[in-house]
C-alpha cells in the first residue's frame, strides 16, 4: 500500500467521510477534513483531532477564496462533501447544482492550483444511470449516464468536469459510483427511517411507493475498503480518469428490507401501509443493481452481508439515538 503523507477529505465529518478518515489515519496518513458541518458531526472525528493526526477546518467548498488561498497543499483529495439528498433535489434543483457541481469545480480548481495529482470522487451509481432497462441488469459502467433526478445530474456533471480536469491538468482521478451505502453513523436512508418509524410505532410501518422497489446496498466498511483500493491503484491506473461501480451482488425489495428491520427489532405482525406507485418519490430510481466486475478486478469483494450490516447498524442506532 502507498504511504500517503497528507490527504484532504471534504465532507470528512459526515457518514462515509468520517469512516474514511478513520481508515486513512489507521494507515498512517495525516488528514485534513474540510466540512461545513451542515450534515456532519465533529464527534465522528473528534478522537483523531485530539490525537493531532487530523486537522479539522470548518469551512465550505463554496468558499473558493478560502480553498485557493488558505488551504494547505496535500498529496491526495477525497472529495465527499455534497448535498446527498436525492429526494429534495427535485424541488430544489439549484441547490444540488451549487453544492455538487460548483462545489466540485472549486475543489478541482484547488487541485489545479496546487498541482495535486490524485483525486477520488464520491459519485452515485444509484442515480447517474437513471431508469435502466431491467434486461441490461446488472448495470455495468458501459451503460450511458441518463440521470432522472437533479442530484443524479449534478453527480454526472461533476464526473464530466473531473474527467476533463484529469486529462488537462494531469490529475490521476477516479469516481466511485456508489450503490446505497449504509451503516454506523448514517442518519439517512431507508434503514434509518424504518428503524425510527418502527420504534415510534411498532404496529404500522408506512412505506413509500408499493414496496417492490428493489436496490442493492453496501455496508460502509466494505465501501471504505473499496475506496482505499481504488486510491492505491491510482499510480497504476493507465488513464488519467477512471470510474468504478461500487455495490454488492445482491439486492432487496423495500418489503424485504422492512421484514429484516422488523426481525432485528423483534417485531411481528407489523402492518404495512403504502403511499402507492412504483417509485418512492419523483426522481427515485425504483430498481437498481450495479455490476461490480470492474472493481472486483482490483481485488474488491464485499465481506459484510446485508443482514449482518443491518444488525451492526441497528446495534449502533440503539446505542446512539
Ligand atoms: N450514502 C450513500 O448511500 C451515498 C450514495 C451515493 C453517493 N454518496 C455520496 O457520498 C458522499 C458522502 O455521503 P454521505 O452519505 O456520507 O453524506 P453526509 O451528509 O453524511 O456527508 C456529507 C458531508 O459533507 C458536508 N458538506 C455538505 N456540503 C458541504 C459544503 N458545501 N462544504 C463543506 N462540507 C459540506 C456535510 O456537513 C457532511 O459532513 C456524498 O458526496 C454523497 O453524494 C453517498
Amino acid at each position: 500500500m502507498d504511504i500517503i503523507q497528507r490527504a484532504l477529505v471534504t465532507g470528512g465529518a459526515g457518514f462515509i467521510g468520517s469512516h474514511l478518515v478513520d481508515a486513512l489515519i489507521k494507515n498512517g496518513n495525516h488528514v485534513i477534513v474540510l466540512d461545513n458541518l451542515v450534515e456532519g458531526f465533529l464527534e465522528n472525528i473528534q478522537i483523531h483531532i485530539d490525537s493531532g493526526k487530523c486537522k479539522f477546518i470548518k469551512d465550505d467548498i463554496l468558499n473558493a477564496d478560502f480553498m485557493l488561498e488558505k488551504l494547505p497543499k496535500v498529496d491526495i483529495i477525497y472529495h465527499f462533501a455534497a448535498d446527498p439528498d436525492v429526494r429534495s433535489s427535485v424541488p430544489n434543483p439549484l441547490n444540488s447544482f451549487k453544492q455538487n457541481v460548483q462545489g466540485t469545480l472549486n475543489v478541482l480548481e484547488y487541485a489545479r492550483k496546487y498541482k495535486i495529482d490524485k483525486f477520488i470522487f464520491a459519485s452515485s451509481g444509484g442515480t447517474v444511470y437513471g431508469d435502466v432497462d431491467i434486461n441490461l441488469f446488472p448495470i455495468t459502467e458501459k451503460i450511458a449516464l441518463n440521470p432522472i433526478s437533479p442530484y443524479g445530474s449534478s453527480k454526472a456533471a461533476a464526473e464530466m468536469y473531473l474527467t476533463s480536469y484529469a486529462s488537462s491538468y494531469h490529475i490521476k482521478s477516479a469516481s466511485l459510483r456508489f450503490a446505497n451505502i449504509f451503516g454506523e453513523r448514517s442518519l439517512h436512508g431507508v434503514g434509518y427511517d424504518f428503524f425510527n418509524h418502527l420504534n415510534e410505532n411498532p404496529d404500522v410501518l408506512n412505506i413509500l411507493g408499493d414496496g417492490t422497489q428493489k436496490k442493492s446496498y453496501l455496508h460502509v466498511s466494505d465501501a471504505i475498503n473499496a475506496i482505499l483500493l481504488v486510491a492505491d491503484n491510482l499510480n497504476n491506473q493507465k488513464s488519467w480518469y477512471d470510474f468504478f461501480n461500487l455495490g454488492s451482488e445482491d439486492w432487496y425489495t423495500v418489503n424485504e428490507i422492512a421484514d429484516i428491520y422488523e426481525k432485528e427489532l423483534n417485531l411481528s405482525n407489523v402492518k404495512h401501509s403504502y403511499s402507492g406507485g412504483s417509485k418512492g418519490w419523483v426522481g427515485d430510481v425504483a430498481k437498481m443493481i450495479l455490476s461490480i466486475e470492474k472493481i472486483k478486478k482490483l481485488g474488491f469483494l464485499p465481506k459484510v452481508s446485508f443482514r449482518e450490516g443491518v444488525h451492526r447498524y441497528c446495534e449502533w442506532l440503539r446505542k446512539n439515538l
